[in-house]
């Protein structure tokens, strides 16, 4: 990390577009090596790094932001009609700087439904949801684009103050069984990491355009409930089968049990050897429990 530190600090200039959950993660932690951030969100903050950018609303930022800027993230989701907002805003822009790395947050539901098997970079994407079509599509354009562009596909992202624990405190917890049903997800505090290895790395490293961010074990959702309520000292209700609870859940809700997949994450973790910080759900949501 060191080694980021004095390779990043000062001369670069990173612009996060969609300081969510995982772009303000990333900010914080690139800020404490140093670095120079600016983030973008849709409503005014009191942070003077932050600025106003709303592709629905066509809200956009002063020109000078993109002085000096270096490497940008994108953790803005399609927009409705499944156009990337940061390119439909600002590709002309992005192309005109000297950037030397871009990122897209993408996610792992472009794979679709493998009932359960192991998927990787090298499968044919097979988007089952409009939702997973139009991300594919996005990651086209980005691709398309011919800006330095790396593409991480995420699975269920969680970290401290969301997580299971938020839902049980929050009593929107659902116990539900689905035979043979599992999940991947990855803790956000790997996300940061794994792109600040590959970013540190970039010189020896083989550049993998796309490359998917995951744990080292996709279980049942009721494995992971079941996790927190132990750990909580409570006790957690009976399961109901999904066939149903199917009828309480919000149709995105219910859409992310019709799909079935193991991501693999042998080419971040093996070929470009990032170790995770979490490897498993046990680890990570035991970090969420310290840190809520
Ligand atoms: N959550 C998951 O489990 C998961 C899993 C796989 C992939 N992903 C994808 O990975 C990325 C990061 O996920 P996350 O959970 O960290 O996201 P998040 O917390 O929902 O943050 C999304 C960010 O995008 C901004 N945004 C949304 N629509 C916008 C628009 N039309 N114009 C400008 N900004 C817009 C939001 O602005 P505000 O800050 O103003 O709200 C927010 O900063 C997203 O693309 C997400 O879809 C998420």
């Amino acid at each position: 990390m060191n080694n980021f530190a004095s390779s990043l600090k000062n001369k670069n200039k990173f612009l996060i577009f969609g300081c969510g959950f995982t772009g303000s993660f990333f900010a914080k932690t690139i800020r404490k090596f140093g670095c120079n951030v600016l983030t973008s969100s849709r409503s005014s903050k009191k942070d003077p790094n932050s600025f106003i950018f709303n592709s629905d609303t066509i809200t956009i930022p002063d020109e000078k932001i993109f002085d000096g800027v270096t490497h940008i993230l994108s953790c803005i989701p399609p927009s409705k009609n499944g156009k990337d907002p940061v390119l439909g805003s600002f590709q002309n822009k992005l192309k005109s700087l000297s950037l030397e790395w871009v990122g897209y947050l993408s996610t792992t539901g472009v794979y679709g439904n493998t009932k359960g098997d192991w998927v990787s970079e090298v499968d044919q994407p097979k988007p089952f949801q409009k939702r997973s079509q139009k991300r594919l599509d996005c990651e086209r354009e980005w691709i398309e684009s011919g800006l330095p562009v790396q593409i991480f596909r995420l699975p269920g992202i969680y970290g401290p103050g969301r997580s299971t624990f938020e839902a049980i405190r929050n009593q929107k917890i659902h116990v539900i069984s689905k035979k043979d049903q599992v999940f991947s997800r990855v803790h956000v505090a790997d996300i940061t990491n794994a792109i600040i290895y590959l970013l540190q790395n970039k010189n020896s490293l083989k550049f993998h355009q796309i490359i998917n961010i995951a744990d080292d074990e996709p279980c049942s959702q009721l494995e992971v409930i079941q996790y927190c309520y132990d750990l909580l000292g409570l006790k957690m209700p009976k399961p109901i089968l999904f066939e149903d609870a199917k009828k309480e859940l919000s149709p995105i809700a219910q859409s992310f049990w019709i799909e079935n997949r193991r991501v693999s994450n042998k080419l971040l973790c093996e070929t470009l050897g990032y170790k995770l910080i979490y490897k498993n759900y046990k680890k990570g949501l035991k970090n969420c429990f310290l840190n809520s």
